[in-house]
């Protein structure tokens, strides 16, 4: 049974008096130490697709399984107990809460969860592991495109989710900080979270072990390998 799978998910938007499908019967599975990269052209339906798997957003067609269980069967506010508990999300763009601290950002999945535990401990940790920890105190309108980008990364992995989802996470960021979080993200899935993320950069394709691409809503596998 994998961690993850879609099966036939199908999203259909109206614009003006056409309907069309911004993701078409596309089916994935995605194993623990998974790491898959999902790369395609704007617009073809991959962001449709991960808020799909992430909980995010109601198929027109289709199921998501999470450890065996279709979570578009569950009521809402149960949908989102249970992805704060298990899956790490990256949004496309910025998404960090503009009135708390780079700190309280990362912290905030941890207390919207009754937890115990040292999150401030942990919250540090990864701020290191992203390299921005001097930026702790700081707000986000302080805080350049990619110094966000890595916070939303910290934020993600507080709770130490099973599968981490990640829409494009390195692009506002430099070739040398794009290198570092993916290979964190590597050692993540080497530790046994599934890791899915959207691509631009086709030099990020090497770290993952699978390769989808998006065509007009249509998913393809590319490429299978070891992880490097
Ligand atoms: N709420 C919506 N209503 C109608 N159409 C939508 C809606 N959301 C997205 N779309 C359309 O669905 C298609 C897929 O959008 P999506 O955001 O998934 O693309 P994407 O592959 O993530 O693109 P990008 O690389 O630019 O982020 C696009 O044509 C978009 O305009
Ligand atoms: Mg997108």
């Amino acid at each position: 049974m994998g961690l993850l799978e879609l099966k036939e998910l199908t999203k259909e938007y109206k614009r003006g008096v056409r309907s069309f499908n911004a993701v078409n019967h596309a089916s994935l599975s995605v194993e623990p130490g998974d790491f898959i990269s999902i790369i395609g052209r704007s617009g073809s339906g991959k962001t449709t697709l991960l808020n799909m798997g992430a909980g995010l957003l109601r198929p027109t067609a289709g199921t998501v399984l999470f450890e065996g269980r279709n979570i578009y069967g569950l009521r809402d506010k149960d949908i989102s107990f249970f992805r704060n508990e298990k899956i790490g999300y990256v949004p496309q763009g910025q998404s960090l809460l503009s009135n708390f601290t780079v700190f309280d950002n990362v912290c905030i999945p941890w207390f919207l969860w009754k937890r115990e535990g040292d999150v401030e401990g942990r919250a540090f940790i990864l701020l290191e592991k992203v390299g921005i920890s001097h930026l702790a105190a700081s707000y986000p309108r302080e805080l350049s495109g990619g110094e966000m980008r890595r916070a939303a990364i910290a934020r993600s992995l507080i709770n130490e989710p099973r599968l981490l989802i990640a829409d494009e996470p390195t692009s506002d960021l430099d070739a040398e900080t794009t290198a570092e979080i993916m290979t964190l993200f590597s050692r993540i899935a080497g530790e046994g979270t599934a890791v899915l993320i959207v691509t631009h950069e086709l030099d990020t394709l090497a770290y993952g072990n699978k390769t989808y691409s998006m065509d007009a809503g249509n998913l393809l596998p590319v490429i299978e390998r070891g992880r490097l």
